[in-house]
């Protein structure tokens, strides 16, 4: 079972300048709360306790600040500085020493997921002993993100970055679980043609390996990559909608922490 997640705040946040030149992207509110809480409360959801935030150069503070006491959550929070954009697999090298040997989950704290069931359906994947698990979801913007191809016979055929043309539509998000030879793996990596190690790089080692699953995750639920001022606008709006019509709340990490028993009221 996996016990401790990277929550991955770090980036330059370029599409999202002037905003970013000064904080991190993961602390820009979406409707009334920061962008990383909708991540970290999926990974609460799902029992995680131990994290560990990986951010931008002097952001330690201000992502303190958002968070609070972290014991007020029942939760353990390490911060580990990632100096330079290197894509996403660097963050598996730069924490190798928090990682411990054990299976570790990785969500992008740009990300927001929603839906129901979408928590026990992860949950149960946490199980994992070894190997890696993607989670995919059906998109028509294949060109922004990770892609998985299948075959007829709905075997994994082929895993791509961007690519500009595909019959897919099944979208890599930005969660994911790997095994703890990762460190080792992400080390093994080479930069991409733009620079950066690649996540698909690292999957496909797994791939590679017959240790890779795939979790589909359903029309019914909401994937969103938050990472431009449309997507920042439009996640906001979903959230707003729901919670006006609900009265609860999306990713309040201190109800979650109360239903796990991990704080009194
Ligand atoms: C990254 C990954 C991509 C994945 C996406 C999900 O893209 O490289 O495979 O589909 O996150 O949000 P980026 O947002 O860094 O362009």
């Amino acid at each position: 079972m996996i016990k401790k997640a990277i929550i991955l705040c770090g980036g330059t946040g370029s599409r999202m300048f002037p905003l970013t030149h000064s904080i991190n992207k993961q602390l820009l509110p979406v409707y009334d709360k920061p962008m990383f809480y909708y991540p970290l409360s999926l990974m609460m959801l799902c029992g995680i306790k131990e994290y560990v935030f990986v951010i931008n150069q002097g952001q330690e503070l201000n992502f303190r600040k958002a968070l609070g006491n972290p014991d007020d959550l029942g939760i353990r929070v390490e911060f580990v500085v990632q100096k330079n954009p290197k894509g996403l697999p660097d963050a598996f090298i730069i924490t190798k020493e928090l990682i411990k040997n054990q299976s570790i989950a990785m969500i992008l704290g740009d990300n927001f997921f929603y839906g129901n069931m979408l928590s026990p359906i992860i949950k149960d994947s946490f199980k994992i002993k070894n190997g890696c698990n993607i989670y995919i979801y059906p998109s028509n913007k294949t060109s922004a993100y990770g892609v998985v191809e299948f075959d007829k016979k709905n075997k994994i055929k082929k895993i791509i970055e961007k690519p500009n043309k595909t019959n897919s539509n099944s979208i890599i998000t930005g969660l994911y679980v790997f095994d703890k030879n990762v460190s080792n793996f992400a080390k093994k990596l080479k930069p991409s043609r733009r620079n950066e190690l690649e996540i698909v790089d690292l999957i496909n080692l797994y791939k590679r390996k017959n240790k890779l699953k795939v979790i589909k995750l359903g029309r019914g639920s909401a994937w969103m990559d938050v990472g431009n001022f449309f997507d920042l606008q439009s996640t906001s709006n979903f959230i707003e909608n729901i919670e006006q019509r609900q009265s609860f709340k999306i990713g309040c990490i201190e109800e979650i922490a109360l239903n796990n028993k991990w704080i009194n009221k």
